[in-house]
């Protein structure tokens, strides 16, 4: 029975990809180092949602915690489980905050990201999905965004350290035919999304009767994508990385929709209007996300299956079970 290593698997898509690997019959190990960037409660929620799906399907899941940067700690998991791939998720993720922070972003996610690498590779771990962003696309003008267009310009420091990493993936595979393909996911939302995403941050918000920060004019747009389909075509991924040495594959809905459009979704399913906190567009935000979906139908039979309208739907509906509970 294949085992797989997930790296930031108390998170938010990592969760949701442990419980979906789990469901298909694989052993799932999980690294994370509790990351401060949002509460520790939300991703111990998370992994206790794992460990039940764990036993009722009558599989392992490990729940390590240790720092991907810290090697002794990975090459120990190595030699104790044995690894058929790694889903490299473990990030410090969010746009805003890395251009504060850059440091740390680069430390996490470029020192982290070649920590992972360097330990597989001592392992003989001969496959890595890597979870990349849409962002490396910065200010593209054309759209839809397409995996052969010109990425190098971020603008913002966590796309730079996701374009690093792809580059880096790039490298252990011509070194060392390590299997690397990295997913470029846009924006990505759905039950458990990062408190500090826009449609969970908008839904709380909006359901209390607060204002909410409203960026720019309402005309800058997003490819949102729903968690099950990311997470499908995530694991698809992986089965691709069998035969390919390296690739690069966006995974969207293909599908974008205006700021002022989303907020106008969110108040129709909470049946409440928002109260908008007008704030300057912000650097390192780009205009416009979009992906091109057309390698990842070609490659790995992607086909996003859950519509804007239905994701905020679900989520809203997760929301108010949440604050049920
Ligand atoms: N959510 C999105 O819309 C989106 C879009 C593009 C790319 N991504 C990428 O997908 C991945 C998962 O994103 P997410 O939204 O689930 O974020 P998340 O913050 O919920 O998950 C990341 C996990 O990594 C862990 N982590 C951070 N630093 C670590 C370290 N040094 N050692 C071990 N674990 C560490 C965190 O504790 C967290 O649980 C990230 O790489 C992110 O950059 C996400």
């Amino acid at each position: 029975m294949p085992q797989y290593l997930i790296t930031g698997g108390a998170g938010f898509i990592g969760s949701h990809l442990a419980e979906s690997l789990l469901h298909k019959g694989h052993n799932v190990v999980s690294i994370d180092n509790f990351d401060p960037f949002y509460a520790k409660e939300i991703k111990e929620k998370n992994l206790e949602q794992i460990k039940k799906t764990a036993s009722l399907c009558g599989l392992d899941f490990h729940d390590i915690r240790g720092d991907i940067r810290d090697s002794d700690t990975l090459d120990s998991l190595f030699q104790k489980y044995k690894i058929d791939g790694i889903f490299h998720l473990a990030a410090k993720a969010g746009v805003r905050p890395s251009i504060d922070d850059p440091v740390s972003y680069w430390d996490v996610n470029c020192k982290g990201a070649a920590c992972v690498l360097e330990s597989a590779r001592k392992a003989g771990v001969s496959q890595v999905v890597f979870a990349s962003s849409s962002s490396v696309y910065g200010n593209c003008k054309t759209a839809p965004f397409s995996e052969d267009m010109f990425v190098g310009e971020p603008i913002s420091a966590y796309a730079a350290t996701k374009r690093a990493d792809e580059l880096l993936c790039y490298n252990f595979s011509h070194l060392y035919n390590m299997h690397t393909i990295c997913i470029r996911y846009f924006t990505v939302y759905g039950p458990r999304q990062r408190p500090d995403l826009a449609i969970h941050k908008f839904s709380k918000l909006i359901a209390k009767g607060c204002p909410i920060p409203f960026y720019g004019d309402g005309s800058s747009e997003r490819d949102y994508t729903f968690v099950t389909d990311i997470v499908a075509g995530t694991i698809r991924a992986m089965t691709y990385a069998e035969k390919c040495p390296y690739d690069i594959i966006n995974l969207g809905e293909s599908n974008t929709i205006s700021l002022s459009g989303l907020v106008g979704l969110i108040e129709k399913e909470l049946g409440k209007k928002a109260v908008l906190d007008k704030k300057p567009f912000q650097p390192g935000d780009v205009q416009r996300t979009w992906a091109d979906i057309t390698k990842a139908k070609k490659l790995l039979g992607y086909k996003p299956g859950v519509t804007k309208e239905q994701g905020i739907k679900k989520f809203i509906a997760w929301i108010k079970e949440q604050e049920k509970a």
